[in-house]
């Protein structure tokens, strides 16, 4: 029997896909939903092929109240929501703002709303590490620990503290009034999950990021350039306070991510401990140009790139204190970056349409010979 079931939304997308694949593989149920706005309905056969579990899947808007209410009806084992719908590209936001509070802020307030009348009230919720903004302009708050000022520097960075405080404000809220009202109320909890940068792909290579559109990370970026797609890639500066000038970022793998909302779920419902934020970071930090030379290696060429001017918002250093993370949930990475790389490039390279085609023979009876 699964130990609980979880709505996973926006779970066909990069994160949430891995969340998924991890939740199955421990025993939970998963009932998917997702617009598709940024993902595709294939990444539900992936995660099957590879645990041999499906999770339920309905193509619905975070925004559309009565179609999460309609969800939550038919799935009354519902217990915990993991919320990674969301817009994510940091420029872009700045340029349509109403449109990523909208589907950010207005999204996860419809999704706690549907939560309420359906009386699940566990929430771990995708974060990030943008909240934070500039953390160099404290003296020693790099690497970045949970109590390090919020200051986000952009729109998405904003709409991501504001669901943190909109989250915050409900299950406070939801406890005051139940135990006003005489009834138990440590049952609603939320986790804010401050994640890093997310990288790398599944090591099966039939599961790994394929965004609709261009992507704007660095790592998904250099595959592009690795397999011709893209020229060169664009370094946004190399006249930050670093070693070399270029900006530093704490990368984890997807896979150590995933594991990491399964800690912060197991822990909400064993420890009932109402909001807490935790890092989801390696505590390692990795310059543009070591990055760079990372991929190089695995790729086995030097790829092209071209500095050019510093991108808005953009800041020096993100790099975890995962400390609080470490040992409260008993989590830590396990994977390298090099671990990361070379599962991107496995990805990237036998998959060059993503998930539009099928996935390479070879990795297909790799997997069946590890599962039979
Ligand atoms: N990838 C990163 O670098 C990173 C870093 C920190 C935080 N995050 C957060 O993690 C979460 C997942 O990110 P990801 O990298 O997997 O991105 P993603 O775009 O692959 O996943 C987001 C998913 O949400 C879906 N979605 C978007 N709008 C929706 C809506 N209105 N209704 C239903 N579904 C909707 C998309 O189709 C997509 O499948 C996001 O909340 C993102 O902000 C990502």
């Amino acid at each position: 029997m699964a130990v609980g079931t979880v709505l996973v939304t926006g779970g066909t997308g990069y994160i949430g896909s891995f969340t998924a694949l991890a939740l199955l593989e421990n025993d939970y149920d998963v009932v998917i939903v997702d617009n598709l706005y940024n993902s595709s309905k294939v990444a539900v056969d992936r995660i099957e092929l590879i645990c041999g579990k499906r999770p339920a899947f309905y193509e619905v808007d975070v925004t559309d109240e009565a179609a999460l209410d309609k969800v939550f009806a038919a799935h009354p084992e519902i217990d915990s929501v993991i919320h990674f719908a969301a817009l994510k590209a940091v420029g872009e936001s700045g340029e349509i703002p109403l449109e990523y509070y909208r589907v950010n802020v207005g999204g996860s307030i419809s999704l706690l709303r549907s939560m309420s009348r359906a009386n699940v009230t566990n929430i771990v919720f995708s974060s990030s590490a943008t909240v934070y903004g500039d953390a160099t302009r404290f003296p020693d708050m790099i690497p970045i620990p949970e109590h390090c000022p919020i200051g986000p520097t952009n729109t998405y960075g904003r709409t991501k503290t504001m669901i943190e405080t909109v989250i915050t404000d409900q299950v406070e809220a939801q406890r005051n009034n139940n135990k006003k009202a005489g009834k138990s109320f440590d049952q609603w909890n939320g986790a804010l999950l401050r994640y890093f940068n997310p990288c790398g792909a599944h090591p099966s290579g039939i599961m790994g990021e394929d965004p609709q559109g261009v992507p704007f990370n660095l790592l998904p970026l250099l595959g592009k350039v690795a397999t011709g797609e893209r020229e060169k890639l664009l370094v946004f500066g190399d006249d930050y306070a670093s070693k070399d000038g270029t900006a530093i970022r704490d990368y984890i793998h997807v896979l150590d991510l995933a594991k990491g909302h399964l800690a912060a779920l197991n822990y909400l419902r064993e420890h009932k401990p109402g909001v807490r934020a935790w890092n989801l970071g390696s505590g390692r930090g990795s310059t543009v140009f070591e990055m760079i030379k990372a991929f190089s290696k695995v790729v086995g060429r030097d790829l092209p790139y071209e500095v050019v001017d510093r991108r808005q918002g953009d800041v020096l250093d993100l790099t975890a204190n995962p400390a609080l993370a470490n040992k409260e949930l008993g989590w830590k990475t396990e994977l390298t970056l090099e671990d990361a790389c070379a599962d991107l490039w496995r990805w990237v390279e036998n998959n060059p349409k993503g998930y539009r085609q099928d996935p390479p023979a070879k990795f297909l009876e790799a997997l069946k010979a590890k599962t039979s």
